[in-house]
């Protein structure tokens, strides 16, 4: 079946994301190498592809926590029964999350955990006699899963096609990039739109990410925003949910990025980093003013799914919390990161196609325009984004990039998201290979540009 070391899509029975990719087939990771069938190494700059495997591969600690878990006690179903490891992890969770969070709910992944958040918000207000308030708001450029609900969320013609006839309607604002808006007023301005649009006192949340990954990667709003969206949540009551997926459990240099913005959310959705890659385990976190309206209220929550806290997958988020202190880990992602995102800046400095390097700890951006007039769009036909995950793969180094032009808010970019472990001399190579890669792209597209037109970003009143 293998023509190594890609997978034979003809004979894969395998359903993949895209029919014309050329999968490989990797076998095997150590540390932050990973391995193909044909034992070529790669140096892994994405956690895992998609940033959960936060501690890198092939970790005896968190094996040997499981299998000990596995022996003793793998499953439970915490509809009827609870079991020690979910009662500690919900407690070390608690102990480490930001002021005034008090209850754990876990699930099984990020999208999960969305839904999960979504449900709690909702479910405040009805329990506070305001069932009228179901409207989220959000930053149109976003990703919270491929699900119904958390597709629904953001505001992207190229990820909600085809299920629109399925997509709740909520209300979207732009994000406050460079590009739309450097300040966070012009934000401001469109959420008090939306608010008004919706009415109110018929809005139950507003949703973001603290700080992006894939969606605008390692973007976050200015502090005016946050400051903004504290005062009208004061003002009309609704709640904040921030997707910190990705952010939750270290990735940008503290326990959860929530910990950080100049606001303090009400609710917490998290997971990749939660397992670490060897567990499937994502959590929602309420704050007490939350949990209080159903103490005081029905005295129930609602419905988990078959594998929410189970002992084993537990026992591996007790693992992971345990290496991340034990490792000193948070305060290496904090420190080293700072310098990371000068390394990547000045090593990407030269290239004009590079338009930002941005981030914290361990979640950076790099975001590319048109050399041209350092504004534009690529044109999406040139396929940067790919030609980069491309060249780098080549150079053995697997990195995330996209180009979400389509959805008129940013254009080509790339995620640079290592495991905590990365030591310094593998940091560096990854830099150096990242941005040889860059370069050799940058060169073929500026020849590529020559004739062809610009393409502006869409303006918002035309979308
Ligand atoms: C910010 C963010 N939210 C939610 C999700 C969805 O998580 P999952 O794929 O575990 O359902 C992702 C996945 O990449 C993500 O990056």
């Amino acid at each position: 079946m293998v023509s190594e070391p890609y997978v034979d899509l003809a004979a894969s029975h395998v359903l993949h994301l895209e029919f014309d990719r050329r999968y490989p087939l990797v076998v095997r990771g150590e540390g932050v190498w990973v391995e193909d069938s044909a034992g070529r190494r790669y140096l892994d700059a994405m956690s895992g592809g998609s940033m959960a495997a936060t501690l890198g591969h092939g970790r005896r600690d968190l094996i040997a926590a499981a299998r000990k878990q596995a022996e003793r006690l793998a499953y439970v179903h915490n509809e009827r029964l609870t079991n020690p490891a979910q009662e500690r992890l919900a407690q070390e969770l608690v102990d480490v999350a930001p002021a005034g969070f008090t209850r754990v709910r876990f699930v099984t992944g990020g999208s999960e955990a969305n839904e999960m958040a979504l449900q709690l918000a909702r479910s405040y207000h009805v329990q506070r006699g305001e069932g009228n308030r179901w409207h989220i708001i959000s930053p149109a450029q976003a990703y919270h899963g491929p699900t119904m609900a958390t597709l629904g969320l953001t505001d992207r013609p190229g990820l909600q096609r085809p299920f629109g006839p399925y997509l709740p309607e909520h209300l979207s604002i732009p994000p406050s990039t460079w590009r739309f808006d450097p300040t966070g007023e012009g934000a401001l301005d469109a959420l008090d739109r939306a608010l008004e649009k919706a009415g109110p006192q018929n809005v139950s949340a507003f949703f973001c990410e603290a700080i992006s990954a894939a969606a605008l990667p390692a973007y976050t709003p200015p502090r005016r925003f946050w400051e903004g969206l504290a005062e009208r949540r004061e003002r009309h009551g609704f709640l904040i949910c921030f997707d910190e997926v990705v952010t939750g459990v270290g990735r940008t240099g503290n326990w959860f990025a929530g910990c950080d913005t100049p606001l303090v959310p009400d609710i917490i959705a998290t997971a990749k980093g939660l397992g670490a890659g060897y567990a499937a385990i994502g959590a929602v976190l309420c704050h007490d003013r939350v949990y209080r309206s159903f103490e005081e209220g029905s005295r129930k929550f609602t419905l988990g799914h078959t594998w929410d806290g189970a002992p084993l997958s537990c026992a591996v988020g007790l693992a992971v919390l345990d290496v991340l202190r034990s490792e000193g880990l948070i305060d290496r992602v904090r420190n080293r990161g700072a310098a990371l995102r000068v390394e990547l800046a000045e090593a990407l400095g030269s290239i004009p196609m590079v338009k930002e390097v941005r981030g914290h700890g361990f979640l950076l951006g790099v975001s590319f325009v048109d050399p041209r007039d350092g504004d534009s769009f690529l044109p999406p036909e040139l396929g940067v984004a790919g030609r980069i995950d491309a060249a780098a793969f080549q150079r053995g180094l697997i990195t995330l990039s996209t180009q979400p032009t389509r959805d008129g808010y940013a254009g080509d970019q790339t995620l640079f998201a290592p495991p905590f472990i990365t030591a310094d001399s593998e940091l560096e190579d990854m830099v150096a290979r990242f941005a040889d890669s860059v370069r050799a792209v940058a060169t073929e597209a500026e020849a590529q540009l020559a004739g062809r037109e610009t393409v502006p970003s869409i303006p918002q009143d035309v979308r």
